[in-house]
């Protein structure tokens, strides 16, 4: 097969980005403009600013990318975007602009779910070896999902309630430091120490997952300490969070591993840029002797990389979409 070259567009969230893919994994030219700093004074993500932000925003950044590229736009073989799950408003933006696309240089358009996009980030620069457990963690999804193949999902655990980001980011409002919390936290929990206790959370022998009493207790410990006038130690309280969470998700991907008996595990989302979950992991794959693979940091957070690179799987199949598609604020792989 000839290289094709995928366009592809994600603004689900709070990022405009365009990226150019050859072949599903080499990644020729990617912007990302990231909202953040709108966001910021908000404490979260304003979904009527974030779409009013990608509109202002899209041309630009696809320009920009055709500029670094150096290619012409007609010779781009497929236009591709995220449709859902995520922001309705801002999903509108990119899927618009890649239909219009689409139709004025008559090429295919494709459209990708955002998790199908953040599993194949670890196809970028690299190549997926099969079956494999995912381990898909993000603002929205804790999911662990069995790939027997290539494009073929099974769900085996999910989150009960709240999404491992989420949880990063309310402890984070809670500590009160800035959106996004992730990062934040990774960067106080360095210097600290686990000192304190904390609940043990889901240990069970499913492969699901919960956040949402971890997330309670730090809550009422906080507020406790702060009515009894003590002072909290930030930086012990992340790293005694991020110590347990990280042992929740460790053990359930061991035993999935174990139990569904494959050989590899990929890590994905916005999550998996954080480092001490990627060490944590790391160590019990050379443990049990699994090869793990971790896509590089920029393609962990929202980026239209990964939705190129998943965008290809689907051109290889001829499974194109029709200009009538329409964006979907809750949709699951295979949806
Ligand atoms: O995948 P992503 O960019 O967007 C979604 O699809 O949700 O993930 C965003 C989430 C946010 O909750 C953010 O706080 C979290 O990923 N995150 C991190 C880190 N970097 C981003 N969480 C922990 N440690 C990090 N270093
Ligand atoms: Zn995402």
């Amino acid at each position: 097969m000839k290289d094709v070259y995928i366009l592809a567009i994600e603004s689900s969230c709070d990022e405009t980005s365009v990226s150019i893919v050859k072949n599903g994994t080499e990644d020729i030219a990617t912007t990302i403009n990231s909202q953040i700093d709108i966001h910021k004074k908000y404490g979260g993500v304003v979904p009527e600013i974030a779409s009013r932000t990608h509109l202002e925003n899209i041309t630009i950044v696809i320009d920009e990318t055709l500029k670094k590229s150096k290619m012409k736009i007609e010779n781009i073989d497929a236009f591709a975007c995220t449709y859902g799950p995520g922001l309705l408003g801002s999903l509108l933006i990119g899927l618009e602009s890649a239909k219009t696309l689409s139709f004025i240089y008559n090429k295919p358009f494709i459209k990708v779910n955002h998790m199908m996009g953040h599993i194949y980030a670890a196809n970028i620069g690299n190549k997926l070896e099969y079956p494999l457990i995912a381990l898909v963690i993000s603002g929205g999804h804790t999911d662990l999902i069995l790939m027997k193949s290539e494009n073929e999902f099974q769900y085996i655990g999910q989150t009960l309630d709240d999404a491992i980001g989420e949880c990063y980011d309310k402890v984070a409002r809670i500590l009160k430091l800035p959106y996004p919390g992730g990062p934040n936290i990774e960067r106080l929990a360095k210097s600290g120490n686990s000192t304190y206790k904390m609940p043990s959370i889901l240990n069970d022998s499913s492969y699901n997952f919960s956040f949402s009493g971890i997330k309670s207790y730090i809550n009422n410990l906080v507020h406790n300490e702060e009515q009894r006038g003590n002072k909290i130690n930030k930086n012990n309280l992340a790293s005694s969070f991020q110590e347990t969470v990280t042992k929740l998700l460790v053990n359930k991907a061991k035993s999935a591993i174990i139990n569904f008996k494959v050989k590899n595990l990929i890590v994905v989302g916005g999550v998996a840029s954080n480092s001490y979950i990627r060490e944590k992991l790391s160590e019990m794959s050379k443990e049990i002797d699994i090869t793990m693979y971790v896509p590089d940091k920029k393609y962990c957070t929202d980026n239209a990389t990964m939705i190129g690179a998943a965008a290809y799987v689907l051109y290889k199949d001829k499974k194109f979409s029709e200009l009538s598609t329409n964006a979907k604020s809750l949709e699951t792989l295979g949806g």
